[in-house]
């Protein structure tokens, strides 16, 4: 029986897909590569040292998914696939709440077809948009702020919803707090298309001089520094608690909310500090004005997934910056700057 990943080639999918592989199960990809490389998926069997069926298609054509269960057989499904720029869904937002709640129902409903009703859904902190509380628990009123998390917070629903409707379904909704950091071959890693987002992309391409500073987006939040304070998680890490949630999957029925996050926060300055120590390079850095929207503290109290899942994050924020730098430093163009994509695997 395999593990269908679904956005396998993204940044967490791929570096998940490393850790199902070396413990031993089959998987199976379906990506439509919009935001993402298929080198990614070349380079995961590379590591892993083992192939696997990759299917390039978007998850909204049914009949190619109805396909792809038709010819494997399907134990669960880890759904990472759909768009995630909370930028760009401000300004696209059709385009968010078409991509990824259509692809999310129509996988839902070729899994109830086929009779696979296990699903670990890819979520974020995002939903919880302005805590009233840090750190942030699984009960904390939820309250996206943008279209991106309003997909996430309307799948989360929708999900609960599957799962009152039919006790067959087991669904774990895993809430990612800062994902950073790369496996630690520097073969596979953050890839941003464009201009980085998050930060820690952006201070790579500072350190590696192919960005000029970092703009620091306010520093007169209430946090020790006045800089924002964000749990970063070492992705690896997370890839972990995904293969801990497919464990507590196989006895526990029902809908289960977790928050993956380190329950430590870093400063954005903490950051910079930390990522000149890792890599050797000054950073440059200049203070800007507040991003829109974004909010002074954020990080996540992980007791719930550390007691229920037996998982909890054990790198820290050296070993982040260390792999970062690694994986920057080894493909200063991400998967563009290697050969042309073979043929699926
Ligand atoms: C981190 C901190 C910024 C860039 C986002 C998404 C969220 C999730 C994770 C998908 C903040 C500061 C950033 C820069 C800066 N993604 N910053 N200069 O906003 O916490 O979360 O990524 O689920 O949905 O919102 O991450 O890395 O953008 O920002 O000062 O150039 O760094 O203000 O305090 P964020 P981030």
């Amino acid at each position: 029986m395999a593990i269908l990943v679904t956005g396998g080639a993204g940044y967490i999918g791929s570096h998940t897909c490393v850790e199902l592989l070396r413990e031993g199960r089959d998987i199976i990809v379906v990506d439509n590569l919009s935001n993402s490389h298929g080198e990614a998926l070349d380079r995961v069997a590379e590591i892993a040292n083992r192939a696997f069926p990759v299917y390039i298609q978007d998850l909204m054509d049914r009949e190619a998914l109805r396909k792809v269960f038709r010819e494997h057989r399907i134990e669960a499904v880890i759904h990472f696939a759909g768009l995630k720029a909370v930028g760009e869904s401000v300004q696209l937002p059709l385009k968010y709440y078409h991509q990824n709640l259509m692809s999310t129902t129509t996988l839902c409903e070729t899994m109830e077809e086929f009779g696979v009703y296990r699903l670990l859904f890819s979520s974020s902190a995002t939903v919880y948009g302005m805590p009233d509380q840090m750190p942030i628990r699984e009960e904390a009123a939820i309250g996206a702020i943008n279209p991106y998390g309003r997909t996430k917070q309307m799948i989360e629903q929708m999900l609960q919803d599957l799962a009152s409707s039919d006790p067959k379904w087991r669904i774990a909704i895993l809430r990612y707090f800062n994902p950073v950091g790369a496996h630690e071959s520097g073969r596979i890693g953050e890839d941003p298309s464009g201009m980085p987002n998050n930060l820690l992309p952006y201070i790579a391409q500072v350190a590696v001089g192919k960005l000029k500073e970092v703009a620091v987006y306010g520093n007169d939040y209430d946090t020790a520094d006045g800089t924002g304070v964000r749990d970063y998680i070492h992705v690896v890490d997370l890839a972990q608690g995904h293969l801990k949630t497919l464990d507590k999957l196989d006895q526990a029925d029902g809908l289960h909310i977790y928050n993956l996050g380190t329950g430590r926060g870093y400063s954005v300055l903490e950051m910079i500090k930390a990522f000149e120590q890792a890599s050797g390079r000054t950073i440059p850095y200049r203070i800007a004005e507040r991003r829109p929207g974004d909010i002074g503290a954020c990080f996540a109290d992980p007791a719930k997934a550390n007691l229920e899942l037996g998982w909890s994050a054990v790198r820290g924020i050296e070993e982040m910056c260390a792999d970062a730098w690694r994986w920057q430093v080894a493909n200063p163009r991400g998967y563009a700057g290697s050969v042309a994509y073979a043929e699926p695997i």
